[in-house]
């Protein structure tokens, strides 16, 4: 068994609210660590914040606030959301934090010290919204920067420079001798051209252009430029230090995934991946660059005026659990591809999954185990592993883990879809409603027997997506609230008395179905 797991995500920039891009970021996260956790003891998710910059200090003025006012304002905001979308991160850092800001003072110092970080005076595109000079050859026909179509400013400055260039061919080298270093692979191309036309880069700015950041230790006219501020924190929030590294660093360094947008990939396999090698400490296992949500087919972003916060999803679908729109958003795109997010399309698809085919099944199988046996599953019910619908949800586990091992959030979901509609044929094909019509009534509660057998072991695999379906499938099947992967046995369940008329209710309304529509009237 592994013993540790631990998984990072990008930290955010405060300088706005999240909207359901980033949501999307810590939902997979989210599926991933949970999914681990029911697995590996020691699995270990840090979020967090991105507080410094120019971007940041320039929101603060124009809303006539200090920046702190703004990260924190905004820190909350995010952190609110994450609680709401039941995000369980065992850790959220923020870059202002005092240990953080502390530790990248030394790891500054440390590289210095080392020769990697030199001062040189430099002329070139700054984008405030990438926090990065750009390369003249990537802006637009117009010269705006392809991200954020704004006029990147000419800006001449003598910074500190960090050897990234001694670091190119060391790169490449791990790049290509570890295979499931870049997730999903197609991206490593992509990277390896880049490293190509690598340059060494700026890491501090002038304090008279970005005083809201890090200082540059035992220089008053210099600030640390974000990069190096904020990759570090994947290590500064467990206890790196220089000198004295913890031990909760010492156990879970490295890391085993760094989840990310597919913009920020450079960043975290060239340049954090040198910094590392800098600082002699060993490297992530892999680097997972999800895609990006876009909302009807358009780019989020403010002057659309489409931006959507998870908040308001849930609000207008009148949602008090976020397990639908975690389900949606996991689902959302295949790994590592762009995803799109509708209302329509949500409704669809959390009403035909989780209504119709998992709900529905569960129902209907309840249903008739009171009817026919009053609740009860006999003895003679139980099957055996090499039952058909057996076999299946053992494949099914399988092919669910070797998807997580490559981070194949979505095509995971669709497994337990698929698994879920066989059982829902397999029902068709046996009709235990004829059977018991005929009095074949052991047969028939062999049939039930698989059906919820298997229904127990979508619970488990649905977890990670639907914690609150999850439980309350295990609970309405009778079953104590577990979902370690050592329960995936089949006959986990056992012959009782498990449920009452009463006692069943549907583990997922439809959204628009006439109970939703009454609750949303407040009836
Ligand atoms: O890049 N769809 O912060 P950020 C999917 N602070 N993902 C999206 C998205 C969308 N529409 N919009 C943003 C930063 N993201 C830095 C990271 S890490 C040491 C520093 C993702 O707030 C984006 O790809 O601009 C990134 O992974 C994360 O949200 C934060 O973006
Ligand atoms: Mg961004």
């Amino acid at each position: 068994m592994q013993e540790k797991f631990y998984l990072t995500t990008a930290i955010d920039y405060v300088n706005g609210a999240p909207h359901i891009g980033h949501a999307y970021e810590k939902i997979l996260s989210d599926v991933i660590i949970r999914h681990k956790r029911q697995i590996v003891d020691n699995a270990y998710m840090l979020t967090g914040t991105d507080e410094h910059g120019v971007k940041i200090q320039k929101t603060a003025a124009a809303k006539g606030i200090t920046p702190k006012e703004l990260c924190d304002e905004n820190f909350s905001k995010f952190d609110q959301a994450w609680k709401e979308l039941e995000i369980s991160y065992d850790q959220i850092i923020r870059t202002t934090d005092e240990q953080h800001r502390k530790v990248v003072g030394q790891i500054f110092k440390k590289l210095l010290e080392n020769g990697d970080i030199y001062k040189h005076s430099y002329t070139g595109l700054y984008c405030s919204g990438c926090e990065a000079f750009l390369n003249p050859k990537d802006l637009t026909e117009d010269g705006l920067c392809p991200d954020h179509l704004k006029k990147p400013e000419e800006v001449t400055e003598e910074n500190y420079f960090f050897k990234l260039t001694k670091y190119k061919d060391k790169i490449a080298e791990y790049i290509k001798s570890h295979p499931d270093f870049i997730q999903p692979a197609i991206r490593v191309n992509e990277i390896l051209n880049q490293l190509e036309n690598i340059e060494d880069i700026s890491v501090s700015r002038t304090k008279s252009s970005v005083q809201w950041g890090i200082g540059v230790p035992g220089d008053e006219t210099q600030t640390i430029y974000v990069w190096i501020d904020a990759l570090s924190n994947y290590i500064t929030a467990i206890g790196y230090d220089v000198e004295n590294p913890s031990d909760k660093f010492k156990t879970l360094w490295p890391a085993d995934v760094h989840v990310i947008g597919k913009d920020i990939i450079k960043f975290h396999s060239i340049y954090w991946i040198a910094i590392l090698m800098a600082l002699d400490l060993p490297l992530p296992k892999s680097i997972f660059a999800h895609g990006w949500i876009t909302i009807d087919q358009s780019k989020m972003s403010k002057s659309l005026g489409n931006v959507i916060a998870p908040h308001d999803v849930l609000v207008s679908f009148n949602l008090e659990k976020p397990d639908a729109f975690r389900y949606y958003m996991a689902s959302a795109a295949l790994t590592g591809k762009d995803g799109n997010y509708s209302d329509e399309d949500f409704k669809e698809k959390v009403n035909a999954d989780l209504a119709n085919n998992i709900g529905n099944l569960l129902n209907r199988s309840l249903n008739m185990l009171v009817k026919y046996f009053d609740g009860e599953i006999k003895p003679e019910f139980v099957s055996d592993k090499n039952d058909k619908i057996a076999v299946l949800a053992s494949n099914t586990k399988c092919q669910i883990i070797e998807c997580f091992n490559k981070f194949e959030v979505a095509e995971a979901a669709n497994l337990i879809v698929s698994f879920a509609d066989s059982v829902n044929k397999y029902v068709t094909e046996n009709a235990p409603w004829t059977l018991a019509k005929d009095g074949k009534m052991l047969e028939c509660g062999k049939v039930l027997y698989n059906v919820l057998e298997a229904m127990r072991h979508i619970a488990i695999l649905l977890y990670p997506y639907c914690p609150n379906i999850a439980q309350d499938i295990l609970i309405q099947l009778n079953e104590k609230v577990d979902f370690k992967y050592d329960n995936l046995i089949w006959v986990g369940l056992k012959p009782a008395k498990i449920t009452e008329k009463e006692m069943i209710k549907p583990v997922f309304l439809r959204l628009d179905s006439e109970f939703a529509t009454d609750k949303k009237k407040g009836k």
